[in-house]
């Protein structure tokens, strides 16, 4: 591993920070810290948890321009768009402040007379925890806050181009007195820092939020000592028009949906799937929107579109726009780029495709960039093909004033997540999660708590 890894601003190339990598003693250190120190944190009363969760949101929020910033200059989203996810990484801490409180067992009528039957829960032990470059802080407290709500401890390793936020919430978190070695993180290369967290025999559960192959190997690495796993993974996300849909609503709701983090989500429509008598139309009125996109810096005010994170997404968003143009599709708009691989940014303009069928790479493979591909149906069972036509399970959408439509639609789509007349259905207070080779668990609402809880069921005799 180096000794340091370098953070660069993707809008620009600059460099921003060297950050230390942690030698694999001292992870080993670390994990062994967290281990030790679940004993007493597990102890102390879900009140007095809550209380310090409570302190932790409180601290994050009284910082919140300046983690703001440092997310922007790292990952490059719109400042606007890193406010927001200061706010959806605090929501998960306020909500799991919450539930650390009701984290409820139950007692179970007995076959005799002799017996009383008491449920409980129990915190796992250590939780590590592996976290993506696109939401470096909400991603982190989506793990972190029901982790400590539960009384496990825990330790990040936050993504090699985006670790700054992370380290900055984790001295937050130290700051109003949660201990050091119950919230922890780590620096390293992911593939070396997620084999020692799954060789450990002090890690209870791994929680990884990222690609799919990546998900699978911690899967597999975690079987010999049968730890719990959460995966939240890649996704492949359609959206549908129905022909009855309000056009101007969906069209704005695709632009939230689509051009997110310059379309950098798991959860962000990837296929448009149009009723063919609308779909002129629609892409009429989506390409004039998207026209209006502002590219740029992340940092200057009016920008909506940031950089792609690094070299690999972009050449892998490029390919696809270029694989699809030379099957046939068309470009309505975007298929522009401003990069500079000697200086290290790289931004794809948004990028409407019409035309598009099922052979064309940006219909298999996951696209996390500004690429908006339509194709069209005829029959509603036709789309849920299209949509369904995918190993990922992640998120879906659909827009339908028709009842009947719409809930034939929710019934017929096999994924986790569903918008109806809905482009951003995420939220603290709600489960998310994927089917298929999208993960493993759900994060987020009374369900994200529980993967990190064990049951224990006592049977009192002769009483
Ligand atoms: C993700 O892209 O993994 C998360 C997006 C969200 O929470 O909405």
């Amino acid at each position: 591993m180096p000794k340091q890894f370098k953070v660069n601003n993707p809008a620009t190339g600059e460099l921003i920070a060297e950050v230390k990598v942690n030698s694999e003693e001292e992870i080993k250190q670390s994990l062994k810290n967290g281990h030790d120190s679940f004993e007493k944190w597990s102890k102390i009363n879900a009140h007095e948890r809550s209380r310090l969760l409570r302190n932790w949101s409180h601290i994050i929020q009284e910082n919140k321009e300046q983690i703001a910033e440092l997310m922007t200059l790292e990952n490059g989203k719109p400042l606007k768009e890193s406010l927001g996810e200061v706010d959806y990484a605090t929501s998960y801490i306020d909500w799991y402040a919450e539930e650390a409180k009701r984290i409820y067992g139950r007692t179970i009528p007995a076959a005799t007379e002799t017996k009383r039957i008491v449920i409980s829960k129990q915190p796992i032990g250590l939780v590590a925890a592996i976290t993506p470059w696109n939401f470096p802080a909400a991603m982190m407290t989506r793990k972190a806050a029901p982790a400590l709500a539960a009384g496990c401890t825990f330790i990040v390793k936050p993504a090699e181009d985006t670790p700054l936020t992370t380290i900055k919430l984790i001295e937050l978190a130290h700051e109003v007195g949660i201990p050091t070695d119950v919230v922890q993180y780590v620096i390293g290369d992911g593939k070396e820092v997620g084999d020692l967290f799954t060789n450990s025999e002090y890690v209870r559960k791994i929680t990884f939020t990222g690609s799919t192959p990546v998900g699978k190997s911690l899967i597999k690495n975690s079987a010999d000592t049968v730890k719990h796993v959460t995966m939240e993974l890649g996704g492949h996300a359609p959206l549908i028009i129905a022909e009855d849909a309000d056009l101007e609503f969906a069209v704005s709701q695709t632009i939230i949906s689509k051009f997110r983090n310059a379309g950098q989500t798991c959860v962000c429509t990837n296929r448009i799937i149009v009723h063919e008598n609308v779909v002129e139309e629609f892409s009429k009125k989506l390409t004039e929107k998207v026209k209006k996109l502002k590219v740029g810096n992340g940092l200057e005010k009016d920008t909506q579109i940031g950089p792609i994170i690094n070299e690999k997404g972009y050449d892998k968003i490029v390919s696809q726009i270029h694989d699809a143009l030379d099957k046939g599709a068309e470009a309505l708009v975007g298929n522009q780029y401003n990069a500079n691989k000697e200086q290290g940014y790289f931004f794809v303009y948004p990028t409407v495709l019409k035309n598009v069928n099922l052979n064309m790479m940006i219909m298999q493979e996951e696209t996390f960039g500004p690429v908006a591909p339509i194709i069209s149906f005829k029959e509603i069972d036709e789309a849920i093909e299209i949509a369904n036509s995918t190993p990922y399970g992640l998120a879906a959408y659909f827009f339908t004033n028709d009842y009947r439509t719409g809930t034939y639609l929710h019934d017929h789509l096999d994924f986790g997540i569903v918008g109806w007349n809905d482009g951003a259905p995420s939220a603290a207070h709600v489960p998310f999660g994927g089917l298929k080779e999208s993960g493993l668990g759900r994060e987020g609402g009374t369900e994200g708590i529980e993967p990190y809880l064990e049951t224990k069921y006592l049977s009192i005799g002769n009483v």
